[in-house]
């Protein structure tokens, strides 16, 4: 939807600005959040009592998420320094190393110990995504969700129409690796600990998910204001903040906002590692779902690597005894 959503544009009406998107996804994840929380405390006076004693009245609790967001900000915008130097396949194979740094962080972070057996099935997982992943690259059928993504498929769209777009393909032309290797290593170290410092967080204290998400989404909403006011002044002033948008947008900001929230409850209620695991076969399931409705050809590649991440799904749930891994079955 997101690559359609960039692509697609309705004749005499301009593109969304993909920043506003972004930023308007942190506002929707907060409102979420909050409706959340008044249906659980069903009464007004609960609900703002619970607003007001733990959203303002412990502002040092939220500038603890400063951390994780801004991470999760530095991330992305690290994601598109490495897209822009990187070839896309280089790209999508050094960044499947964030599978193994968010096992790391587990280890030091999380005091987890895990088992050789599930180290091995960690490997496989890698390598697995890696071969499906290089088709998909070529193939265009799916890409991430993130944000960074999102500019590089702003990128993708309508090629050397416009003079900003032909720029950037200059740009690309004058890539270099060894900043975008540093740049794709730096956003796996920063996927690895922000994740697992959020996990940590969830895990430790009584404080609720719902308000533990509103507390990262106003530091969230902060930085991409920021982000948004610095990349995109011009057209902002020019067109609005809500220039180009149709349902098909909001449909993405949502999308774009549950899924965060979603990678919120994976990781209170699983862990980083078993999230790594989930979005691996979540591509491809995608993979399945596009080979029936969008004649979507896996390719030998693709189906080796769809078998090696099941092989390797089933391994990491294997029990080996000793050394549990700490996710304790209930
Ligand atoms: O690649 P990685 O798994 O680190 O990406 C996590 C993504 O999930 C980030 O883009 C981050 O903004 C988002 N997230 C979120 N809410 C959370 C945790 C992560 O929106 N509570």
């Amino acid at each position: 939807m997101m690559r359609y959503s960039r692509i697609v544009q309705k004749p005499g009406q301009p593109m969304y600005i993909a920043s506003t998107a972004v930023f308007l996804a942190e506002v929707l994840k907060i409102i979420a959040c909050l409706a959340v929380i008044w249906y659980q405390k069903r009464t007004f006076s609960r609900f703002w009592y619970v607003v007001r004693k733990e959203i303002f009245g412990k502002p040092a609790e939220t500038m603890k998420m400063l951390i994780p967001s801004g991470l999760y900000a530095l991330q992305n915008n690290l994601l598109y320094v490495a897209l822009s130097n990187l070839e896309a396949a280089t790209f999508q194979v050094t960044y499947q190393m964030k599978i193994l740094s968010t096992a790391i962080f587990s280890v030091v972070l999380l005091g987890r110990s895990l088992h050789r057996g599930k180290w091995l099935a960690l490997v496989l997982l890698m390598i697995g995504v890696t071969l499906v992943q290089s088709q998909t690259v070529s193939g265009s059928s799916s890409q991430s969700t993130s944000a960074a993504s999102e500019l590089v498929l702003d990128e993708d769209a309508e090629p050397f129409k416009d003079p900003a777009k032909e720029q950037e393909q200059l740009m690309l032309a004058a890539q270099n690796p060894i900043v975008g290797l540093i740049a794709v290593i730096t956003s796996c170290v920063s996927s690895g600990f922000a994740g697992c410092y959020f996990e940590k967080i969830l895990k430790t204290s009584e404080t609720s998910m719902w308000v533990r998400n509103i507390q990262l989404g106003i530091s969230g909403a902060l930085f991409s204001l920021v982000g948004m006011l610095v990349y995109d002044r011009a057209p902002l002033m020019a067109g609005g903040m809500l220039q180009g948008y149709d349902a098909l947008t909001w449909v993405v900001v949502a999308n774009q906002a549950l899924g965060g929230l979603l990678v919120a409850i994976v990781v209170k209620y699983a862990d980083n590692i078993l999230k790594g695991f989930a979005t691996s076969l979540s591509i491809i399931i995608s993979g399945v779902i596009s080979f029936y409705l969008f004649n979507f050809q896996p390719s030998f590649q693709f189906i080796v690597g769809a078998v090696i991440v099941m092989v390797s799904s089933y391994m990491y749930g294997i029990d080996f005894g000793k050394k549990a891994d700490g996710v304790k079955p209930h």
